[in-house]
């Protein structure tokens, strides 16, 4: 018997070690990585810079505490404001630990503003963790189910409707923020089209709410802009991110800018582990890399290839709903369910993923050259056409 919590259903696979793109297994077989680890590994595997860097940094010293000043944590801070224009960075080691304090920083808001009962809208079909705060956020009912009582004081709405919002607006006078996700990851990649996120923008600026934008899975280059809102030019008061952010290296963040920065004071949030100076050694690699090897433009072209790739070899395919996404972030919609998928894609040695029930989800990492695309093309298409023949 395991001693291992069962909190996942583990597909029948370990790997021993990684090298780029590729994942080997303890029988030596080896796996084109489209995952990511969900979303995590932004430089692939072992890549030799990160690799050097949190090396160097453990061979100096791998933890202090926030009760001392940690220079790496204000370097990365830098750079994170420089490629943001936010103002300040709270640091944490994951994605609902970063959203926990988007939600304290949103209700503090409130109560400074004279609310009593600050509320948040948040979206269907969104993912922002498992604490009790995030899943309460979280738009899925598997994810809550059988931890009522939720936390209170969200009020939700269908993705992309304006509409929705603008009545929340009319009748909801507690409400302080917005949070949403720029592109939904476990939601089943869906894109908040440029047109919906100003209308947003507009619409909490008319109002005096936070817009929180969780780029947890969507941020750090995945869809060719360092984070998701920059392709439609507008600017979130408040930032949330992780997953990618250490490549690895567990470190999450929330950054907040304008009227959200400045809310918090000593006492009011913390973290024993958050920034310490390895992870943030990792995030400043992480960051240093994307830009000097062009990542993202590398993420537009190639996830582009994998798109109209998959187009191409999908074309006519009965069952194929959608093909979608930005950048190295794609989900393929099919008109069933089809979890069967990421294991047939193992056998393959392909490692894919399927959300939302009938979203086949890629987030390959940021190094992902044209010749993986067309590999990962060529393995994934003839899987997806034979499963919907069955
Ligand atoms: C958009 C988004 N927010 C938050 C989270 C939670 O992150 P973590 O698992 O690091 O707590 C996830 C994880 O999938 C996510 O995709």
């Amino acid at each position: 018997m395991s001693h291992v919590m069962n909190t996942y259903a583990r597909l029948p696979v370990a790997f021993t070690h990684g090298d780029g793109v590729w994942l080997h297994d303890e029988s030596g077989k080896r796996y084109l990585d489209a995952l990511s680890g969900i979303a995590v590994s932004t430089l692939g595997h072992n890549h030799p810079r990160l690799v050097r860097a949190i090396s160097l940094q453990a061979s100096r010293v791998l933890h202090t505490s926030n009760l001392y000043g940690i220079p790496l944590q204000d370097r990365l801070a830098d750079r994170l404001a420089e490629v943001s224009g936010m103002d300040e960075v709270f640091f944490c080691n994951s994605g609902c630990e970063a959203n926990e304090a988007a939600i304290k920083l949103a209700r503090m808001y409130g109560h400074q503003k004279g609310v009593e009962v600050p509320t948040i809208v948040v979206m269907e079909n969104a993912f922002h963790g498992r604490t009790m705060a995030t899943l309460s956020a979280t738009g899925n009912r598997k994810t809550q189910a059988g931890f009522e009582p939720l936390v209170s004081g969200f009020v939700r709405v269908p993705y992309k409707d304006i509409d929705a919002l603008r009545n929340v607006a009319a009748h909801n006078h507690g409400v302080v923020a917005v949070m949403l996700e720029m592109i939904q990851g476990e939601g089943g990649i869906n894109i908040a089209d440029d047109d919906f996120q100003r209308e947003v923008r507009a619409l909490c600026d008319e109002m005096g709410w936070l817009m929180i934008c969780d780029e947890v899975q969507c941020g750090l280059g995945r869809t060719g802009a360092w984070f998701g809102w920059q392709h439609a030019n507008v600017r979130p008061d408040v930032m949330t991110l992780a997953k990618g952010l250490g490549s690895g290296v567990p470190i999450g963040a929330c950054l907040t800018a304008g009227q959200a920065a400045g809310l918090f004071k000593p006492g009011n949030h913390g973290s024993t582990f958050g920034g310490n100076p390895l992870a943030c050694a990792a995030g400043l690699e992480t960051l240093d890399t994307i830009a000097d090897d062009d990542l993202m433009a590398n993420a537009v072209a190639v996830g582009d290839a994998i798109r109209s790739g998959l187009a191409e070899a999908l074309a006519g395919v009965k069952g194929v709903v959608d093909i979608r996404g930005r950048g190295l972030m794609i989900g393929i919609e099919l008109d069933r369910p089809c979890g069967a998928l990421v294991t047939r894609g193992l056998d393959a040695g392909l490692l894919i993923n399927v959300t939302a029930e009938r979203v086949v989800r890629l987030l390959p990492p940021l190094i992902f050259s044209r010749d993986d695309a067309a590999a990962l093309v060529d393995a994934l298409a003839p899987l997806i056409i034979d499963f919907l023949s069955q």
